[in-house]
């Protein structure tokens, strides 16, 4: 039997939320806000995960993919003390220590867990109880210590008198506790509170009634902030923003030119000299290379950026491979797979399922859909191809040293031979062989002194 699990607790409502979305699922840097509570726990290895749905209970579970993680539901939501106890199936017959928080405090970082871990372990305690000193304490229940420092209980806001209410040290809802010792307290509460909840606080008089130890743990207020509304949320985005900004700079080694108006979520990695400037947002799964420029108010999401890459202002890259030494925009949009070999340049156009040799000139406002371009080929400004007869998409293949005339349009499916050239403004309807000339365009006739007869 494994040593150390862990429960979450996720089956609130979160009406301070005002929304149809359940709490747990609203995105902190990217990501559903139970993801960065579980990503921060794994690391230690508890087994089994529990986490603990209600309201929305689908809709979260279905969210997930994790493997390691025990769904168990709370049919009605009495309190935190009650969806504790919601995880004594899963975790019956377990006689370690068990982590146990909220959803909706995101911020807690794997070596803080690590320390109260080894602080409940080193002292022997029955419950290790993380506490901040909180310049505003609104809506975090008051620690109660004796003359001695010794944490006697914890009151809810709710429940506070003039004098409690006055205390700044919080309970921040990040707990160990000796799993046998927490089920057992659990069967002790009743929910005689203002509320009318099973508090999980409760457990703390109840065990320090039973002679039990429980030690508190204090903790940066920052890092163990609980997000009850959209402000709070807007408050923790930025606190973690700060983090990832941080690591980028001084573990990656990267240049952000307004660390406060860089936005990175947490999977991105980032290569040595990159810089990156303002409102760039990089999401999702991405990794930059070394050497890059990302420009001003960028989105990557997705993608993988090869080194020496610069992808300039307003420019839109999602769910693509970009090679080395390419450069994108300003106002290009690449999507849905498409892929750009090294040294290409893109220009504002739009690239969608396609594939993009190495050294292509891309450079002015074309169309690019379900196209294969070779290497060298130079794809004229304004060009098209039609990849969409109103029922189907259609290949277009260009070969190896194409020459794409201006404002072309390739009507799919098509292949232009290697070297082969269209004249610009051709409508292109048929395969064209390699080192042809495509003529698809009415001839021009010139009247002569038409324009001074007119006139008269
Ligand atoms: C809780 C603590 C408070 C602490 C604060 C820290 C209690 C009674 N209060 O208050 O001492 O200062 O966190 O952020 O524990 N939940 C359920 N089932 C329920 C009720 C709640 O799963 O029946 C879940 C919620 O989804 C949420 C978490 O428990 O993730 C905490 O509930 P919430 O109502 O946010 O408690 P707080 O008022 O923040
Ligand atoms: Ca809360």
């Amino acid at each position: 039997m494994a040593e150390l699990a862990s429960i979450v607790l996720a089956a609130g409502q979160g009406k301070r939320m005002k929304s149809a979305l359940p709490k747990p699922l609203h995105r902190l840097c990217g990501k559903p806000m139970l993801s960065h509570v579980l990503a921060a726990l794994r690391p230690l290895g508890p087994q089994p995960q529990v986490v603990i749905i209600g309201v929305g209970a689908e809709q979260v579970r279905s969210t997930f993919d994790e493997p390691d993680v025990v769904w168990a539901v709370q049919e009605q939501q009495l309190g935190t003390g009650h969806a504790a106890a919601s995880a004594r199936e899963a975790l019956a017959d377990f006689t370690g220590d068990v982590l146990v928080t909220c959803a909706d405090i995101p911020l807690v970082r794997s070596e803080t867990w690590e320390r109260v871990l080894g602080e409940h372990r080193k002292q022997g305690a029955a419950a290790t109880i993380v506490t901040a000193l909180f310049r505003d304490p609104t809506g975090y229940g008051r620690v109660i210590r004796d003359e001695s420092g010794q944490v006697r209980r914890i009151v809810e806001e709710a429940d506070c008198d003039e004098i409690t209410r006055g205390l700044n040290e919080g309970n921040v809802s990040v707990y160990c506790f000796s799993a046998p010792a927490l089920f057992e307290a659990l069967t002790k509460l009743r929910p005689d509170n203002e509320q009318g909840e099973y508090y999980l606080t409760d457990v703390v008089e109840v065990l320090v009634e039973a002679r039990q130890k429980v030690i508190p743990v204090l903790a940066d207020p920052d890092e163990v902030m609980g997000i009850n509304d959209r402000a709070q949320l807007a408050h923790a985005e930025r606190l973690l923003r700060g983090r990832i900004n941080r690591r980028a700079m001084l573990e990656y080694g990267v240049t952000l030119i307004d660390p406060e108006a860089t936005y990175i979520d947490p999977e991105v990695t980032l290569g040595c000299d990159t810089v990156i400037y303002p409102g760039a947002v990089l999401a999702g799964a991405t990794t930059v290379g070394e050497n890059c420029t990302i420009g001003a108010h960028v989105l990557i999401e997705d993608c993988e950026i090869g080194n020496g890459t610069n992808v300039r202002h307003g420019s839109v890259v999602r769910e693509s491979v970009v090679g080395e030494g390419v450069t994108i925009g300003p106002f290009a949009h690449i999507r849905d797979h498409s892929s750009i070999g090294n040294d290409t340049r893109v220009g504002g156009g739009e690239v969608v399922r396609s594939k993009l040799g190495e050294r292509v000139n891309d450079l002015h406002f074309s169309y690019l859909g379900d196209t294969t371009v070779g290497d060298g080929a130079n794809i004229g400004a304004g060009a098209i191809t039609c990849n969409y007869d109103g029922r189907r998409k259609n290949p277009t293949v260009i070969g190896d040293g194409a020459f794409i005339g201006s404002d072309a349009c390739l009507i799919a499916p098509v292949t232009i031979g290697r070297g082969a050239y269209v004249a610009a403004g051709s409508v292109v309807t048929k395969d064209v062989p390699p080192e042809a000339l495509a003529l698809g365009r009415a001839r021009q006739e010139n009247k002569e002194d038409w324009a001074r007869r007119f006139k008269k």
